[in-house]
């Protein structure tokens, strides 16, 4: 059974009152002296959190719960509520909690809507440069002031023409290493540092190829839904469609996809994380 069209604008606009309120919570706390802890357990890494992660999480979570009481939640800071609804958002209340902290505008807000265990709405918010990028379906678009742009990936059939991104190289495990490392090889440029925003420039068709690994739902669900509304694809390293094994690749174009997928796959996990 599917729900109406009509339910889905109204979800999806209420998502982007969501980012919103999100956006204005943490504006105040962006460039601003606040301290920050470290939620990584013995041997884990560094995992910053801040009060503007707190803040941005507990606003979303209230406006849902006013709106729809019904719905589940899932939120990286505060956890799972009632995730068995057919309904359930899934939060990442600031994604990029590090470049937050080092003042750079590359954090976003990601929020999800699944339906039945699928994200169908997803949006990648960025309140200090006034972006939202929205997917679901009627499309990926980017919000900025009362301007509605819609979002495209770009034609890029070969790998050495790729602009690719993850956010960090040094972050890949034992043989995803050299998997990430060959395809670098390969592309014409690489960027660092862009947390989810890059997945939005993928949707834009500025950046051709994201890989990344170690993801959790709330960093990739909201994606999906931006990414393959544009036209692009949003995959785990075998090529299949995501699971919990945190392996994400996202393209623009399924040429440059299959390229990078030989050396992916070498290094592919099956579904282990959550
Ligand atoms: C991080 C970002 C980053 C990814 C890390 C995540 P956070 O999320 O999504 O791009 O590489 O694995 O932890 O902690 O800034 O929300
Ligand atoms: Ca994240
Ligand atoms: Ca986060």
């Amino acid at each position: 059974m599917h729900s109406e069209p009509a339910d889905f604008t109204e979800l999806e606009a209420f998502a982007v009152d969501l980012a919103r309120a999100a956006g204005e919570v943490i504006l105040p706390l962006f460039r601003a002296d606040i301290d920050s802890e470290n939620k990584a357990r013995a041997g884990e890494r560094y995992d910053p959190v801040t009060a503007a992660d707190r803040a941005s999480e507990s606003v979303i979570r209230k406006r849902i719960g006013e709106r729809y009481p019904e719905h589940g939640v899932l939120g990286e800071e505060f956890g799972a509520d009632r995730t068995d609804q057919e309904f359930v958002w899934v939060i990442d209340p600031i994604d990029g909690t590090r470049a937050f902290m080092a003042g750079l505008p590359l954090w976003t807000t990601l929020i999800a809507l699944r339906h039945r265990g699928q994200p169908i709405i997803g949006l990648i918010a960025q309140p200090y440069l006034g972006e939202v990028f929205v997917g679901g379906p009627n499309g990926s678009r980017l919000l900025k002031g009362d301007a509605e742009t819609r979002l495209r990936t770009r034609a890029c059939p070969l790998l050495t023409d790729a602009v690719i991104a993850t956010t960090d190289p040094n972050l890949f495990d034992g043989a995803e290493t050299g998997a990430f490392a060959q395809v670098r090889a390969a592309a014409r440029l690489a960027r660092f540092g862009c947390d989810a925003y890059a997945y939005a420039m993928v949707a834009m068709g500025r950046i051709d190829l994201v890989i990344e690994s170690g993801l959790k739902a709330w960093d990739y669900e909201p994606l999906i839904p931006v990414v393959e509304g544009a036209g692009g694809y949003v995959r785990n390293w075998r090529g299949d469609d995501v699971d919990g094994s945190g392996q994400i690749v996202a393209a623009g174009d399924a040429r440059c996809l299959d390229e990078a997928l030989t050396s992916l796959r070498r290094s592919a996990l099956r579904q282990s994380a959550s």
